[in-house]
């Protein structure tokens, strides 16, 4: 392809899952040696917390498997993304809804052709039930290392899609 492929992760805050999916699969890119092909980005719904990094809860977590969440800060999703991005990727079904609620007065022309908008956890291999990635902001440590494990596999199936389309 003669231009990256780009990826956009949707959470409500872009404080906890969205950029632990954006650290996560950033650094498999990177060690597929994809960087220039790959372009990666999080974003929130909701802009609550616009311009702080991501939960020190998720930094600390992702930085005991090995990724780096620290230089990440939120941001809110914008009409421009739609114009922009190949993958728009919600991590549960109140996202999808706060994404298509935002696209709806769109006209075809300011969204991407091709564009596709899926849960992240379509990608994940079957070993888990989950469809969504549960909100981890309300919960103790465990919910961000489950949060992981779900991204984790969520991010080995994304990247063999887009390889599969390169
Ligand atoms: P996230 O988690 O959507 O995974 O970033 C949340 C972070 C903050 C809030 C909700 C969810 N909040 O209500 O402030």
């Amino acid at each position: 392809m003669d231009r990256p492929v780009r990826v956009l992760f949707v959470c409500l805050g872009n404080i906890c899952r969205s950029p632990t999916a954006h650290g996560v699969f950033l650094k498999r890119v990177v060690d597929a040696g994809l960087a220039d092909q790959i372009e990666v980005d999080s974003c929130g719904t909701g802009g609550w917390h616009v311009g702080e990094k991501p939960d020190r809860r998720a930094t600390a977590a992702a930085a005991r498997r090995g990724y780096q969440l620290d230089s990440l800060r939120a941001r809110q999703l914008t009409l421009e993304d739609f114009g922009f991005y190949d993958y728009i990727l919600p991590m549960d079904r109140s996202n999808m809804a706060d994404i298509h609620g935002l696209s709806s007065g769109l006209s075809e022309s300011d969204i991407k052709q091709d564009q596709v908008v899926r849960l992240f956890l379509s990608f994940a291999a079957d070993e888990f039930d989950e469809v969504e990635v549960p909100d981890p902001y309300y919960g103790g440590d465990q919910g961000f290392e489950h949060v992981l494990d779900l991204i984790e596999s969520a991010a080995t199936g994304l990247l063999a899609d887009i390889q599969a389309r390169m």
